[in-house]
């Protein structure tokens, strides 16, 4: 057996050949100096130093070298991928600051602009008057009541004494659901939440309901198939019809102006007895305008009075239809409608401005919360 060859064995191995690893170096260092971005960087990283790249696969070459030559080979392919990587390094350093300044030009902000261009919503008065009347009450110590919009017919009509033969509950006044003998109808006012608040609660009972009531009527000028009212309810020991004028007369100056009275007229309604046509006193001539053709208004059309809503004693036939004991409690309801109440507020002329839903009209009565 021939003792081992000390002498350097030239093993061809040609990816290793210092010829060979200059040639692979240079071919990554002119890819890192042509890369113009981060990206096309990336790709010359992963051709040029990757595990599959030629200097890599050359370097798992030099085991098959003779010992000797190995040192030789190890140094010259090491410096040479130290060299490709710190010259990726480099050039990583150089595109990030060109990538920089660029999205800082690109992407700047102009400050100066107008941030907000989207048009700004409005609350719609008929929202903020819903409210303002909680607030009167609830100030008072009353409770905000509410009922379903879809209405059973019994507690819209039967429970309040309106008999089967009332005209309000033919099919030109009401909307029924389904078919006309479902038992359910699109609530025509908000009195049925009387019936549901004495049915749920014993008495005292101190309440409003404003809210969404419907009828079959057609939208013109002064009608809407979709409007609201605004339903009071007090029942306790005691309750007199004084109290019901007391009720209404601050009410009527806390939403109109200090000093606004109301007046009652003789009336009927099945579910109050006695029952009352409301009036407003004119809270722009406050009554100054009654045959002094020299002031004419125009809100009242110088009537000196505004008819505003109904009014009246609780009916004990409603008050036994809603479990409460006629000879221990009595009480007084009130209703109204909420955008005839807006219409003269606010002098609007049109109920289709009410319903119509542009921005404008809602925008006009500012953000009163
Ligand atoms: N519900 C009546 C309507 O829709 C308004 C009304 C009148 C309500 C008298 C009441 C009342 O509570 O006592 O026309």
């Amino acid at each position: 057996m021939s003792a081992p060859n000390k002498q350097y064995d030239p093993v061809e191995v040609t990816p290793l050949h210092p010829d060979e690893v200059a040639r692979m170096r240079d071919e990554a260092l002119t890819a890192v100096a042509g890369a113009q971005d981060l990206d096309q960087l990336k790709q010359v990283r992963l051709a040029h130093v990757g595990d599959r790249s030629p200097l890599a696969l050359a370097n798992r070459e030099i085991g098959a070298l003779p010992p000797q030559a190995r040192k030789d080979a190890g140094q010259r392919v090491g410096a040479a991928r130290r060299e490709v990587s710190e010259a990726i390094e480099e050039r990583q350093q150089i595109l990030e600051v060109e990538r920089d300044e660029r999205v800082l030009v690109e992407e700047s902000v102009d400050v100066t602009l107008p941030w907000d261009r989207s048009p700004r919503g409005a609350r719609h008065p008929l929202t903020t008057i819903q409210e303002r009347v909680g607030d009167v009450f609830t100030a008072m110590g009353w409770e905000i009541a509410e009922g379903p919009e879809v209405e059973a017919e019994w507690l819209n009509f039967d429970a309040l004494n309106i008999g089967p033969d009332h005209p309000a509950r033919t099919m030109q006044d009401t909307f029924f659901v389904e078919s006309e003998d479902s038992g359910l109808v699109m609530r025509t006012h908000t009195s049925p939440v009387q019936a549901r608040t004495m049915l749920s609660r014993k008495p005292p009972i101190y309440v409003v309901c404003p809210g969404r009531t419907f009828r079959t009527d057609e939208l013109d000028a002064t009608h809407t198939p979709v409007f609201s009212q605004v339903e009071g309810l007090a029942i306790d020991e005691g309750i007199t019809m004084g109290h019901l004028k007391g009720t209404l007369d601050h009410f009527a100056s806390a939403m109109f102006g200090d000093g606004i009275t109301t007046r009652l007229r003789p009336s009927y309604f099945p579910f109050t007895e006695p029952s009352a046509e409301m009036d407003l006193q004119c809270f722009v001539c406050r009554g100054a305008s009654v045959g002094n053709p020299d002031r004419p208004c125009r809100t009242c059309g110088s009537e000196g009075w505004i008819e505003w809503g109904g009014c009246g004693v609780v009916n004990p036939r409603v008050l036994i239809a809603c479990g409460v004991d006629p000879d221990r409690y009595t009480g007084f309801a009130f209703g109204m409608g909420l955008e005839r109440t807006l219409m003269f507020r606010h002098g609007i002329e049109d109920m289709h401005d009410m319903v119509e839903g542009d921005v404008r009209f809602a925008a006009a009565f500012g953000m009163e919360i």
